[in-house]
């Protein structure tokens, strides 16, 4: 029998019939034989996810109990929603926690711990109070367009079990002149009443009107009663700002947010992740994913999840699907000018070797014979044309 069949065995039976007590002393069984066969490594390695699942499930757990203990009254698809007097149009939109995303946005490290720090202390909101310690209670999230920041926004608020009272700002600013304090006024006495998170999506659509010398006198009174619905918000429930623009925001309305989280666009090391997560069920190997990710160098999350969409849609097309990725490469690099840095805009329609000496730079661990086939041809003739452009 081959090694550790019975415990494979059993993990998988009890994988199918999810129960997760049996698959954890399955693993714990299988983290022992690995030990005592001397395999240390590996019973490290699995040890690892197991300990990583254990704390994951400390964190879901605490979040039942958390949103028990908020005050306030429980949201129903039966609530009634506020709209703006004048165009009837609703004030805001609720997003039910099995609405929101169970995937977690795939981030660096640094930006992973800074999002868990905030998760986990307003998971423990009830246990700060009781300490009279003021937990953190509004969060801004700022950076480029598309790195993910509406979605880590839903994200958290599903890791909390509370539902998301989306604004509407941009009706909201839009309104008759003299509605829209008063609809901003609704909006936040609608989330007081409810336990829930705030999300002021696209914060900026507010501060935008600032350019405009017509709206001076409504501006400051939408930013003075937004700042008063803050503070008074601050003392009854969490808050998320998401913004595009950081810095037309009222350096006022800034300061009122106590964690301010910036997202950047990936680093090189998150967008092979990225696509690997947006390109299922699709499977490219690990040279044509350092290819792809050289292609979309400097792209938001949303831009490789564009392209991604877009390699499916070839995949299925008879025309297309099995051309090499080469050449699906440099015509996505056509149609999407403004989303390509002008550094692959410039090589990626040369001859594979320019291609292969700046894939090399940024990946070194690549092998020839492993590019060879993204240019369909051959290990060989691909050596044999990087051989002879060296020697030229
Ligand atoms: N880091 C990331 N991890 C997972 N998905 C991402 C990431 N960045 C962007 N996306 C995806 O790209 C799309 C746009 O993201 P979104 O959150 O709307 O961006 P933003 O609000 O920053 O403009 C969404 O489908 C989102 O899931
Ligand atoms: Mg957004």
């Amino acid at each position: 029998m081959a090694p550790y069949f019975n415990i494979i065995q059993s993990l998988c039976r009890a994988c199918f019939s999810s129960d997760l007590d049996v698959i954890t002393h399955q693993i714990e069984r299988l983290i022992s034989a690995y030990r005592a066969d001397g395999n240390i490594d590996e019973a490290k390695a699995l040890e690892k996810m197991l300990n990583n699942a254990k704390n994951k499930e400390v964190l879901h757990s605490s979040v039942i109990t958390f949103s028990s203990c908020l005050q306030g009254e429980t949201l129903t698809p039966k609530t009634i929603i506020p709209v703006d007097k004048e165009t009837s149009a609703p004030i805001l939109d609720v997003i039910y926690v099995d609405e929101l995303p169970s995937t977690e946005p795939i981030f660096d490290t640094f930006i992973k711990e800074a999002v868990d720090s905030v998760i986990l202390e307003w998971s423990n909101y009830d246990k700060l109070i009781k300490m009279n310690a003021t937990p953190s209670r509004s969060c801004l999230i700022y950076g480029l367009p598309g790195t993910g920041k509406t979605h880590l926004a839903k994200w958290i608020a599903k890791q909390l079990g509370l539902p998301i009272v989306l604004a509407k700002l941009d009706g909201i600013v839009s309104s008759f002149l003299g509605t829209s304090s008063r609809n901003i006024g609704n909006l936040f006495a609608f989330a007081n009443r409810y336990k829930c998170i705030l999300l002021l999506d696209e914060f900026d659509a507010i501060a935008k009107l600032r350019n405009d010398p017509q709206e001076v006198g409504e501006v400051k009174r939408i930013v003075n009663t937004l700042l008063q619905c803050l503070d008074s918000r601050d003392e009854i429930g969490f808050t998320i700002g998401v913004t595009n623009h950081e810095q037309l925001l009222d350096p006022a309305i800034w300061r009122r947010f106590d964690v301010q989280i910036e997202i950047p666009k990936p680093s090189p090391s998150i967008i092979p992740l990225l696509l690997k997560n947006f390109i299922t069920p699709l499977k490219y190997n690990e040279a044509e994913i350092s290819f792809l990710s050289w292609c979309i160098q400097d792209c938001s999350g949303a831009d490789i999840q564009k392209l991604s969409n877009w390699l499916k849609r070839m995949s299925i097309i008879d025309e297309y699907k099995n051309e090499c990725l080469y050449h699906l490469m440099q015509r996505y690099t056509l149609l999407n000018t403004g989303r390509i840095s002008d550094k692959v805009k410039e090589i990626i329609t040369k001859a594979p070797d320019d291609i292969y000496a700046s894939l090399k730079a940024s990946s070194p661990e690549l092998k020839q014979k492993d590019i060879a086939e993204i240019f369909n041809m051959t290990p060989s003739s691909f050596c044999k044309m990087i051989q002879k452009n060296n020697k030229e």
